[in-house]
């Protein structure tokens, strides 16, 4: 195995303006926070998305932070979010000294709406415009729903129970810039845009990346401009440094946003790559028995950051720990999904509600390289390695 064979799970491509575009910070000395980039970058992120404001930050776990915080998210206060998640949503949860209510998975491994549902009507009481939890007491101030791999969450019975029972919505579309919904109440809207906040992440593993950096989404002008305020240390007035609250050092730097714009640019191209990764997938793993490649939601057009196989180890003669090693001595990195988050230490003692279709999902299924920039021999070597060919 050489390093020009070794396929990683989610790589960057940066094949298009990104020197340029960082060269003229370099040359212009506008590398930090002020500078052209970082509200071009916003722009170009509000038209794609249709967001009506986009505010930057330095990466997607302070995008969410702050957003709880503007959804009225106060200490002591409840927040639902799904066991079966990047831990982000739940340590921004924890940032804001509230508490985390673990919610089961559906079988594009997003929130469980029927089940949110089912403990919002069940396990709380509403009571003068306020959600109480009636095991703790606490109020439910929030719901995170992370649309996970890319695949939209489906929000609109959600979105209703939430309106009328004062819970706020935070979608945490980190993993799913380009997916939109293609029906329903929210058809044409992007995933991130239908809560009154949703955010995004440019990790480097994502789908388009700016080193490291995030979004926030809304379409209501004061919470954009409190978000704005909030990221670059509360200045109430910035020449005399006079500060009314507490503030982040939150927003990203303009070198970094310059490459946000030159990835924004081949994001049609890294969209069209995935998409054409994973019906490769499709079409030649799930006729290998015992392997399946997990569906996405018809509801949306997707942007398949991520594909994942689903094993059964009784007809495929492997479980996943063993196929991964497999993989890997190919030079094939693929990962399982995350541990799930109320199995952590840290977050054991935190109520959870009925869980059971995460802890399948989890133990069967695996993430599959897809970076937009695989070449047609390594989706051959990677299929060939599965089928034992
Ligand atoms: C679902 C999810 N939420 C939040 C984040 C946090 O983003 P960041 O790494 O930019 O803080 C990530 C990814 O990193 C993620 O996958």
């Amino acid at each position: 195995m050489t390093d020009q064979t070794y396929i990683p799970l989610s790589t960057p491509s940066l094949c298009g303006n990104e020197w340029e575009y960082v060269k003229e910070c370099l040359d212009t000395e506008w590398v930090s926070t002020a500078g052209k980039y970082v509200g071009l970058f916003e722009q170009k992120i509000a038209e794609y998305t249709g967001a009506r404001h986009a505010v930057a930050t330095v990466n997607g776990t302070s995008a969410l932070q702050i957003s709880l915080q503007l959804s009225g998210v106060n200490p002591e206060d409840e927040v639902i979010v799904p066991t079966l998640t990047f831990i982000s949503p739940v340590h921004a949860i924890l940032y804001c000294q509230s508490i985390p209510v673990f919610m089961d998975s559906d079988k594009y491994f997003n929130l469980d709406i029927e089940k949110t549902i089912q403990f919002i009507n069940e396990e709380t009481v509403f009571d003068q415009g306020v959600t109480k939890n009636k095991t703790t007491g606490r109020r439910i101030a929030a719901v995170i729903p992370v649309h996970i791999f890319g695949n939209a969450v489906w929000l609109e019975e959600l979105n209703t129970i939430c309106s009328e029972r004062n819970i706020a919505i935070v979608e945490d579309a980190c993993e799913a810039l380009g997916t939109f919904y293609n029906s329903g109440r929210y058809e044409d809207r992007h995933a991130g845009t239908v809560g009154r906040l949703g955010n995004l992440s440019f990790n480097g593993n994502k789908i388009i990346t700016t080193g490291g950096g995030g979004m926030i989404l809304t379409n209501d002008a004061s919470l954009a401009e409190k978000a704005a305020y909030l990221t670059t240390q509360s200045k109430d007035d910035a020449v005399h440094y006079i500060h009314n609250e507490i503030g982040y050092n939150f927003r990203l730097p303009n070198i970094l946003a310059a490459i946000g714009v030159a990835q924004l640019e081949q994001l049609p191209e890294y969209l069209k790559a995935r998409k054409t990764i994973y019906k490769y997938y499709a079409d030649s793993i799930n006729i290998i028995p015992g392997l399946h490649i997990v569906s996405t939601p018809e509801y949306a057009q997707n942007n398949h950051w991520i594909s994942v196989v689903q094993i059964d180890p009784k007809i495929y003669g492997t479980g996943r720990e063993e196929l991964m090693l497999r993989l890997k001595t190919e030079g094939i990195e693929t990962r399982p999904i995350w541990h799930l988050n109320h199995l952590q230490k840290h977050l054991k003692s935190y109520q959870s509600y009925k869980i059971d279709k995460a802890l399948d999902l989890v133990d069967n299924c695996l993430c599959l390289p897809s970076s937009s920039n695989l070449t047609n021999d390594n989706l051959k070597h990677i299929k060939e390695c599965l089928s034992g060919d």
